[in-house]
């Protein structure tokens, strides 16, 4: 078992929070062992030295993608916190078309993981008679190039099934290989797919004008810095009178006021006033 010295964790610990805003704290130390020594190993790499150099002078273009996936957590599954899902087909969307009088939405689902997340909310908004009509820009992104691969690929096991009404499975799904099912591509083409450090300044103006950002479950893994960095992002990203989603159990109360909380339904909705 390799060793990882204190100093050598902070280095690491650093080094992940300044590229991606992820904080892992002091009592921590065993994640970063958890998530990389397998990696050490196949890489044939003596020391979490040798790997923390590697990195920093991006010896190995491609480990920054590596570590990357191995880091971030992608947890997530069709229909997750279905209230929000609901109030964005039947009060947000109707509402903006109504009050814009548009007939194209621009929806941008900011870490999206293997896709469950926008293919659900794409699947749901054509499936409704109220937004049925409506065209759909849709574009999702995240930090980690190996799902954004699997989004494209479109193909889920039963744990991502598990919460799908039986007429959606019938209707968007094809079985596939033991008990996988791929999504149909009448969904799949609805949603743009692109990898995105959501720290990336640059690249993010290219995200501009959006109706609707769905930015859930991703804010817990920052700190309060990075949370106001990305928050202020997003702000950027959105239309007047646009809407911001995060996560059921995340809050921007002592974070930023850019935003005004609205509470629709069961769950708060942010906009830009
Ligand atoms: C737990 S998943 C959430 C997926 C989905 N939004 C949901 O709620 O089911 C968090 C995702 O955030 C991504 N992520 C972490 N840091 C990021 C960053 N700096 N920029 C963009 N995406 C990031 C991870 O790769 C991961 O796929």
């Amino acid at each position: 078992m390799m060793v990882l010295k204190d100093e050598t964790f902070k280095d690491l610990r650093d080094f992940i929070y300044d590229n991606t805003g992820i904080y892992i704290p002091d009592t921590k130390k065993y994640f970063i062992e958890n998530r990389l020594s397998k990696r050490l190993e196949e890489k044939k790499i003596g020391s979490y030295e040798d790997y923390f150099y590697l990195l920093k002078y991006n010896t190995d273009k491609n480990e920054l993608k590596v570590l990357y996936d191995k880091i971030t957590t992608n947890e997530t599954f069709f229909f997750r916190e279905l209230q929000q899902l609901e109030v964005l087909v039947q009060q947000v969307i109707p509402r903006i078309k109504e009050e814009r009088k548009i007939q194209t939405v621009k929806i941008w689902s900011a870490a999206c993981s293997t896709g469950e997340e926008p293919y659900t909310i794409a699947m749901m908004l054509m499936d409704n008679p109220k937004t049925c009509s409506l065209r759909l820009d849709m574009v999702a992104s995240d930090i980690s190039d190996v799902v954004i691969e699997r989004a494209q690929q479109a193909t889920y096991g039963q744990y991502s099934l598990r919460n799908i009404p039986e007429q959606y499975m019938k209707k968007y799904f094809k079985q596939g290989a033991g008990t996988n099912y791929t999504l149909n591509s009448d969904v799949r083409t609805k949603v743009k797919f692109m990898q995105l450090n959501l720290l990336d300044d640059k690249k993010i103006r290219g995200f501009r004008e959006m109706d609707v950002i769905f930015c859930r479950n991703v804010l817990i893994y920052f700190d309060k810095k990075a949370k106001l960095k990305v928050v202020t992002n997003l702000y950027e990203s959105m239309k007047t009178g646009g809407y911001l989603f995060i996560g059921m159990a995340e809050s921007l109360h002592d974070i930023t006021r850019l935003l005004r909380p609205q509470i629709l339904g069961k769950t708060v909705v942010y906009q830009k006033a």
